[in-house]
């Protein structure tokens, strides 16, 4: 199965400029070698671009957050449409971000693609923050923190957000793994709609490996296509810092491999984003060589060779 690498150099959705380097970020740490590596085939598209970059240096400016708004959505139908054909094509896409507002587009991308097949989606969105306010909730205004939400259709977003672009997913199919950082009125979102949050705090007391288990069965029960939402500020900012959202007590260097070591296993995951990566803030490329080798685990690098596979405990 080919991968399709998409990058959408774009911080539209974001408060803190930077991240729009990340796909560039992303191929100099040698993420495509390191599939070629695993004797994958590997297909670079380029990038996709705001119609209007970096006009938001200003914060007093009113108009600037309807220009942004403006080009999160534009690069969302592209996004959308573009990641339906790699995937009617049979390919695997793996989007390079970019801020997390580019979900909107490759979320939809695949629901589109699982709607005229009949297959079932899932999310699996590793996120210090859940990424679930509406334009009423949201304490920012920003639209990195929404996607979630306006995938799973959740009112509050205007005309302006809506078209055959955009795709719906079920919130009880999204599962956030690696939060830490939940407003307020989300938080009241993500329980009213049943969106799992498998917090911080649940890795810590029951680990990787049950809460995986668990969500990984239940996915493969239904034959279903899981979608896999990689947030660099997933990560304890110790081993990622190039993230513009930071927030302590993130997943460890383990934990992260070992989560994409079992998607691997698993073969249930079909697409990928890898987003929030701002080289401007990163330590000598540390954390785009992380999200690197972190993709490298998905697809099957392992320590002792592909098929050594899971341990079994007998
Ligand atoms: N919850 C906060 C907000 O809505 C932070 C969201 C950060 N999201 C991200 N993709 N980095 O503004
Ligand atoms: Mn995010
Ligand atoms: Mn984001
Ligand atoms: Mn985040």
């Amino acid at each position: 199965r080919r991968i399709d690498l998409i990058g959408i150099a774009t911080a539209a959705g974001a408060s803190v400029r930077g991240c729009g380097m990340g796909p560039e970020a992303l191929r100099v740490a040698g993420l495509a070698e390191a599939l070629i590596e695993l004797d994958q085939v590997v297909v670079d598209h380029g990038d996709l671009r705001r119609p209007h970059p970096a006009l938001d240096a200003s914060p007093a400016s009113q108009r600037l957050p309807d220009e942004r708004r403006a080009d999160v959505l534009d690069l969302a139908a592209r996004i959308s449409d573009q990641g339906l054909a790699i995937l009617d094509a049979g390919n695997f896409p793996v989007f390079l971000g970019g801020d997390h507002s580019i979900a909107m587009g490759t979320v939809s991308a695949v629901a589109r693609h699982c709607a005229a097949t009949g297959k079932p989606v899932f999310v699996l969105w590793v996120d210090a923050h859940a990424d679930f306010n509406t334009p009423a909730t949201s304490p920012s205004g920003n639209l990195h923190g929404m996607p979630l939400a306006l995938l799973c259709g959740e009112p509050g977003f205007d005309d302006e957000y809506q078209g055959e672009w955009l795709g719906r997913i079920d919130p009880r199919h999204v599962s956030v793994i690696g939060a830490r950082s939940v407003d307020r009125d989300e938080r009241k979102l993500l329980n009213a709609r049943g969106v799992e949050v498998l917090d911080m705090r649940k890795i810590d007391e029951l680990g990787v490996v049950a809460l995986m288990r668990t969500l990984l069965t239940r996915v493969k029960a239904t034959g279903g296509h899981l979608h896999v939402s990689l947030d660099v500020d997933a990560m304890d900012p110790a081993i990622a810092p190039g993230g513009g959202t930071l927030v302590p007590g993130g997943l460890s260097y383990r934990e992260a491999h070992l989560i994409m070591e079992m998607l691997h296993d698993s073969g249930l995951v079909g697409s990928l984003d890898v987003v929030e990566l701002n080289p401007f803030l990163d330590h000598g490329g540390a954390s785009a060589t992380l999200l690197v080798d972190l993709v490298a685990s998905l697809f099957g690098r392992a320590i002792m060779g592909e098929e050594a596979g899971p341990v079994e405990f007998v």
